[in-house]
Formats: C-alpha cells, sequence, structure tokens
C-alpha cells in the first residue's frame, strides 16, 4: 500500500508567467467505431489506426513534458461487445504488446497496467508483467493503460481490501482517511490526473477514474480517436491552461 506523492495543487505558475503543463493527463479515447463506418470499413480498421493514434499521443506528450499519461483502452463493460470485436481488440492488444514494448522501454517510457486483468488470457497477462517489469526503472514519461478497467470496480475492490485489513487489526478504522483510501486503489502510486480529454464528442466519463477524477479538468474533443494528432493534444493543453483551478477555494 503507498499514497500519492503529489500535493492536490500540484501546479504552480512558473517564473515569466508561463503555465506549466498538467502533471497527469488522462485520455479516453473514443470513436474508433465511428470513423470506420464513416469509410465502410469493418470496426476493427478504426481500433487498428487508434493503436496509431495512441503511438502519436505518446510522442506528444513527452513532447510537452507530460509526466503521466494514462490511456482508457478497454473498460470492463466492453467485454460485453459482440464477441468478434471482443476477440479483435485483445488481438490487436496482442499485437501492440508483441510490437510496441521495445520501442516504448528504449524511450525511456514506464508502463504500467490497471483493471480487471485476470479476464484476459494467460499470454497477455504475462505480455503485461513483462511490460511492466522491463519498464521499471524508466522516468521520462509514466504510461498507464487501463484495460478491463471500470472505477465503481476499482473502487469496490478498495473497499474489499481496506475491510479485510481493518478486520486483520493491520488497519485502525479512526485514522482511515481519504488519503489512505487511494492509497488501496489501482492508482495508488499515480497522482490525480489534472486533464482528462474525450474524443469524439461524447461527454461522460464512461466510468473512467472517477475517484481520482474530482477535480480533473475536462475537456471534450470533437475529433475521432484515429484522427487524434499532436495539435488536439496541444490544443487541450491551451484549452487547460485557460482554466482556473479553484479545488473548491476562492478564486485568488
Ligand atoms: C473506442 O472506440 C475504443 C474502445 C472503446 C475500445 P469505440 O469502439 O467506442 O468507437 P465508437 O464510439 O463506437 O465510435
Ligand atoms: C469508453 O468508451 C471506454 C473506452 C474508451 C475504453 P465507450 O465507447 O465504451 O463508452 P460509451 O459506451 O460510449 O459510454
Ligand atoms: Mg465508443
Amino acid at each position: 500500500m503507498s499514497t500519492s506523492t503529489y500535493p492536490i495543487a500540484a501546479r504552480r505558475t512558473q517564473p515569466g508567467g508561463i503555465e506549466p503543463p498538467p502533471v497527469h493527463v488522462a485520455v479516453i479515447m473514443d470513436g474508433n467505431g465511428r470513423w470506420a463506418a464513416a469509410r465502410h470499413l469493418p470496426r476493427i480498421a478504426g481500433h487498428r489506426e487508434g493503436a496509431r493514434a495512441v503511438r502519436r499521443t505518446i510522442e506528444a506528450a513527452i513532447r510537452q513534458g507530460v509526466e503521466w499519461l494514462t490511456i482508457y483502452a478497454f473498460s470492463s463493460e466492453n467485454w460485453r461487445r459482440p464477441a468478434d470485436e471482443v476477440l479483435d481488440l485483445t488481438g490487436l492488444l496482442r499485437q501492440y504488446l508483441r510490437t510496441e514494448i521495445a520501442e516504448l522501454k528504449a524511450s525511456g517510457v514506464r508502463l504500467r497496467f490497471i483493471g480487471d486483468r485476470c479476464r484476459f488470457d494467460n499470454g497477455i497477462q504475462s505480455d503485461l508483467r513483462d511490460a511492466e517489469r522491463h519498464t521499471t526503472h524508466n522516468s521520462r514519461l509514466n504510461l498507464t493503460i487501463a484495460l478491463s478497467y471500470g472505477a465503481r470496480a476499482e473502487i469496490v475492490e478498495a473497499a474489499r481490501a481496506a475491510a479485510a485489513a481493518i478486520r486483520d487489526g493491520l488497519l485502525d478504522p479512526a485514522k482511515f482517511d481519504e488519503q489512505v483510501f487511494a492509497g488501496f486503489l489501482a492508482t495508488a502510486e499515480m497522482p490525480d490526473p489534472d486533464l482528462i480529454i474525450r474524443t469524439s464528442g461524447e461527454r461522460r466519463l464512461s466510468n473512467f477514474l472517477l475517484w481520482q477524477a474530482a477535480y480533473a479538468e475536462l475537456v471534450f474533443l470533437d475529433v475521432l480517436w484515429p484522427d487524434f494528432k499532436a495539435e488536439h493534444f496541444a490544443a487541450a493543453l491551451t484549452e487547460f491552461a485557460r482554466r482556473e483551478r479553484r479545488f473548491g477555494a476562492r478564486p485568488g
């Protein structure tokens, strides 16, 4: 168990008034299916193009000095999609892990995965473990990929683990506070997201980082995920810089 090391207001205006980039950007990549449909292509073509957009986003995040990037790739609810699409998506994930990890490792990216990985086959689970292990000493960009992830399930799991710790006498209920609880979440060692970007024009969180998003700035873009480029990432960061974050306090 560990707790977030970042204070809630991690951002400070630098000398000269230049806003630093958000520490942690999270992305709900959406619109692959619509991108494919608009081209009369099968949905898998949209997902494949979406994987290229992931690569561009990682590059953009590194270039912009973002330290943490979290990408929502597959939700716990996405298992409800037709079996052939689930098979296509898990196949693409397997391929992505086999082809991209070496390069991510060489670029200084540290990989983490959050979500219920037990639902994937043993081959994928072992690839996920390897990717985390092989990049554990990297620090240029902390990339977290949410796979089979659902925030409500994450919160319930954390509550269950906390209850067990209390039952076993390892945790004093009187000392159980927000920070302690956050230490039981899958994101225990991560700062909360400062900015959450969702593409495709949908304006919802779809069960993504519900606890962690308490004070995140939300930016919804009309671009479909396969068309997402560095300029869209930059535009979201510009919008973020314009926002006044108050964290419940009075504007300064
Ligand atoms: C996002 O694209 C990728 C996943 C959710 C896996 P979608 O597949 O949701 O695409 P749309 O929303 O149907 O266009
Ligand atoms: C959210 O997209 C999940 C991911 C991006 C992985 P969905 O397309 O599954 O969300 P809904 O169904 O539109 O809410
Ligand atoms: Mg969608």
